[in-house]
């Protein structure tokens, strides 16, 4: 449904904001949304419209807002019809990118993948990839921590999700190349309309090709060789569609390519993050590794610790990270008819975003928003948090369906990683965020890596 042309009589009026045309904000906007958004809030309140080019864009922020159009009023709000269309030319008709029966039967189709028993039977295989990573840091060295935590959640995701050998594939880098495809979305706006050989959709194309190659190549091996496993591929291959047939190699291409993205993208920048905001503040870093090895001892973390509230304080540093950067930092839509927040009138077929990023750092919901304080998910102060406040997996019938299998990863990797190591930052370096379209750290994160003292010294590494 094209809801853009379903503009009734009698509609309200675009909220109040900022809506002349400002080249300085639309760049803004790009380098630094956040505080875009934050400063509007300040001037606007919950809802308001800011212009980016020649597009005006409902922004709502803050727990009512988010409740409104991820709970009681989703059906309201489009994926497909709001920016999440610009990811089309990668993922294809994926579940970020579809709406309403289609995107039913489709999450129906991959949820068994995420029950809880499969997602702890992944636990091995993260634990050994971890720790083949970890088998290449040097006590001393300098590394780039973001492209190491990529590579590492790119090989997890594609064993764990879809069987498929990291080493097998070797001749294509898959993490380099969702890199380099999601690389084109950092771009200004007039770098991403650009077309031609050089230009970054080009290149965003030709990674795309390579990507489906990967893909492509294993659907043909597996309908050839009849080879199927406990993967998402395997489900996806055997799936019958509701009049018996069975989904085309282009759907099945397009489920595991958002799968793919939306699996490794968000981990890696997560842990990063952790580390970065660990590096600031040893002393939570000493507390989630004494935990791991009160509660662990040598062994390898499993998932009933981890899954089971087995670590309290890394499950609480990890909320508080996802807090202050949760990847998936915007939720955009479509209105398919006006509605109203807070007072707030604004009407049907207009872009409408929500942000996780904005409303996690909204000085009349949180105390002292930008900093990091893990005790505010200790289990009293939790259940003190507003309904809808915190929102880093989005919320209600379409919450991310990797969450579980998300959160295990980055606490295995936390866990194997902090036992044994510490990382800290050049003196006078510091973070700056990009958004691509998940944000992370701009020019990775340059890190030098330490081995801990002991006790931890003759931990598994
Ligand atoms: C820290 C890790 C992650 C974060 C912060 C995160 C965040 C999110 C958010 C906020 C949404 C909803 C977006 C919206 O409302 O517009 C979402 C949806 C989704 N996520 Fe995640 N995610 C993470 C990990 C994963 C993983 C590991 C996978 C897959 C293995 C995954 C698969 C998905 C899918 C398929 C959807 C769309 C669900 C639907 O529409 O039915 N995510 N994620």
């Amino acid at each position: 449904m094209d809801v853009r042309n379903d503009r009734r009589a009698h509609e309200p009026p675009f909220p109040p904001g900022d809506v002349n045309y400002s080249l300085a904000r639309a760049r803004r906007m790009v380098r630094d949304p956040l505080g875009v958004l934050l400063d509007a809030y300040e001037r606007y309140g919950p809802v308001f419209t800011l212009r980016v080019f020649h597009e005006r864009i409902v922004w709502v922020l803050g727990p009512q807002a988010n409740h409104h159009v991820l709970v009681s009023n989703a059906p309201n709000f489009l994926w497909r019809e709001g920016h999440f269309r610009e990811l089309l030319p990668l993922l294809g008709d994926g579940l970020l990118t579809i709406d309403g029966d289609f995107h039913r039967r489709s999450r129906r189709i991959v949820l068994p993948a995420f029950h809880h028993e499969r997602i702890a039977a992944a636990t091995g295989l993260m634990v050994e990839e971890t720790q083949r990573a970890m088998a290449g840091l040097r006590d001393g060295a300098r590394i780039d921590f973001y492209a190491w935590m990529r590579s590492l959640a790119m090989r997890i995701a594609m064993r764990a999700l879809f069987g498929l050998d990291p080493d097998r594939e070797r001749e294509i880098d898959a993490a380099a190349e969702f890199h380099q495809a999601l690389a084109f979305y950092g771009n200004d706006y007039w770098m991403q309309v650009a077309r031609g050989p050089g230009s970054p959709f080009a290149r965003m194309q030709r990674a795309r090709a390579r990507l489906n190659r990967l893909v492509f190549g294993e659907i043909a091996r597996r309908r050839t060789t009849g080879e199927r496993g406990e993967d998402i591929l395997s489900l996806l291959l055997d799936a019958q569609d509701e009049d018996g047939s069975r989904l085309s190699d282009k759907h099945v291409r397009d489920e595991v390519m958002t799968l793919l993205f939306a699996g490794h993208d968000t981990t890696t920048a997560t842990v990063a993050f952790l580390v970065h905001e660990l590096a600031d503040a040893p002393a939570w870093a000493d507390r989630v590794a004494e935990e791991g090895r009160r509660v662990l001892g040598d062994r390898a973390p499993d998932a009933a610790t981890l899954m089971g509230g087995g670590l309290p304080e890394l499950d609480m540093v990890l909320d508080e990270i996802l807090r202050l950067y949760p990847a998936a930092w915007v939720g955009p839509r479509r209105s398919v008819a006006p509605f109203e927040i807070v007072g707030v009138r604004a009407p049907g077929g207009v872009p409408v975003n929500y942000s996780s990023w904005a409303s996690h750092r909204l000085p009349d919901v949180w105390d002292a928003p930008d900093a990091f304080r893990p005790e505010r998910f200790g289990p009293d102060a939790r259940a003190r948090i507003p309904k809808g406040a915190y929102v880093p997996f989005g919320g209600g019938s379409r919450i991310c369906l990797g969450m579980r299998f998300g959160q295990l990863e980055i606490k295995v990797i936390a866990t194997l990683l902090l036992r044994s190591w510490r990382f800290t930052f050049e003196p006078g370096w510091r973070l700056a965020v990009r958004q691509t379209p998940t944000i992370g750290p701009a020019d990775g994160l340059p890190v030098r890596v330490s081995r801990t003292p002991a006790p931890a010294q003759h931990a598994a590494a």
